[in-house]
């Protein structure tokens, strides 16, 4: 018996797309480009995404169905294993290095301990250097505790989609000139920490690979505390220009910034260190704005960065106007007026200037390559 066309179509209208009641014929994915050669048919499947997760059992499924319709019909060398080209109707993600082209720097901001004011540097480092002209992106990496919709006012942003080069891109949402994008606008808090570790590895990877960041000068990723997971997948993913540790003077702080410190440094990860953040270096009170008070000891930060002989990037004092700026989504960076604002200018200047010697004096930074076992 000879193998025809129709033979595959009545098989092919057998199996159904999941999740819509239609078969592959109905849902117009079967491409007319059927080959008999002999016993061998071959044929490609269009799927709307490279990501769709239906795509081996669809055409597995597909392959069984036509086995089993033709030897109902007496043909039993049937040679369709394999023959199925997928196709996709998106094009699919770039390859790992080749993600973010337009990016110039990537920054991650981070800290041992928690509560030291990552994301509160970040926010404002982010806004303060779009203040100087640069294009700046923030990536919320926190997934757990996602900050930066607050800081930025953006609690109520929902990021579209929109199509780019044949791709389905989710897009940042932005204030203050900076483009922003957390898991925070996705779903909700008590949603995300009940996720597992390669969830939230693969909502953060779809947060940098599969978002619309386009051209941006600096690429700022707030980090969550300590030395997690989340880390090691920005690692893998990212290959990052610097990374900014913040630590506030206490001992506590100082030793867990250290182990941060280390963990950039060290041979696996391999990511220059731009320099250390002090933060809540002093207390001024706004009547008398010149006393400080070293609440938390005098000069921890600075001491430990001379030690490691990394730079000081800046001393941010403790000022209830940070705290407030956080809390109402107004980072007090966009007031260079004030005491703060004027800080985190001149913390961003520093940064700049740091990436541009790291540049200079050091290759690019390598992406971590974990081989699969
Ligand atoms: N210099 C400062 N002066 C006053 N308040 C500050 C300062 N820095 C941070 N804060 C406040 O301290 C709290 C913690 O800051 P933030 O959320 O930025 O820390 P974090 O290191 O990102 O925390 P987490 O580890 O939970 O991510 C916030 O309420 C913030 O407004
Ligand atoms: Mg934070």
């Amino acid at each position: 018996m000879a193998i025809y066309p129709k033979l595959i179509m009545d098989a092919l209208e057998k199996v159904r797309y999941p999740g819509t009641g239609k078969n592959l014929v109905e849902m117009g994915m079967v491409e007319d480009n059927i080959r008999i050669d002999g016993n061998k048919v071959s044929f490609s499947l269009l799927f709307e995404k490279p990501t769709d997760p239906f795509i081996k059992s669809v055409v597995k499924s597909a392959e069984a169905a036509i086995i089993t319709h033709a030897a109902e019909l007496g043909e039993k060398g049937i040679d369709i294993k394999g023959n199925i080209e997928v196709r996709t109707r998106q094009a699919a993600r770039p390859e790992p290095d080749k993600l973010l082209p337009e990016v110039k720097n990537i920054i991650a901001v981070s800290s041992g301990k928690g509560g030291v004011g990552k994301s509160t540097v970040a926010a404002n480092l982010a806004v303060a250097l779009t203040m100087q002209g640069y294009k700046v992106g923030l990536l919320d990496a926190d997934i757990f505790g996602p900050s930066q919709p607050k800081m930025f006012h953006l609690e109520e942003a929902r990021p579209y989609m929109e199509e780019v080069n044949g791709r389905e891109l989710i897009q940042p949402a932005e204030n203050y000139g900076v483009k922003v994008l957390s898991i925070g606008f996705f779903v909700n808090k008590e949603d995300a920490v009940l996720w597992r570790g390669a969830m939230a590895s693969n909502a953060l990877k779809q947060l940098i690979a599969d978002a619309n960041w386009g051209d941006l000068d600096y690429f700022l990723i707030d980090l969550p505390p300590g030395t997690s997971d989340i880390h090691l997948t920005m690692v893998q993913t990212l290959a990052i220009t610097g990374a900014i540790v913040v630590s506030t003077p206490q001992e506590v702080a100082l030793a867990d910034a250290r182990k941060g410190i280390s963990m950039f440094l060290g041979e696996k990860i391999n990511v220059p260190v731009l320099g250390l953040v002090e933060n809540m270096a002093w207390f001024t009170p706004a009547e008398l704005p010149e006393n400080k008070y070293y609440i938390f000891g005098k000069e921890g930060g600075k001491r430990l960065a001379e030690e490691l002989n990394i730079p000081l990037l800046g001393q941010i004092p403790i000022v209830q106007s940070i705290c407030e700026g956080g809390d109402n989504g107004k980072p007090v960076a966009l007031n260079p007026d004030s005491i703060t604002g004027a800080a985190f200018q001149a913390l961003a200047e520093n940064v700049v200037d740091q990436i541009e010697y790291r540049n200079e004096h050091l290759d690019p930074t390598r992406r971590v390559v974990v081989s699969k076992k």
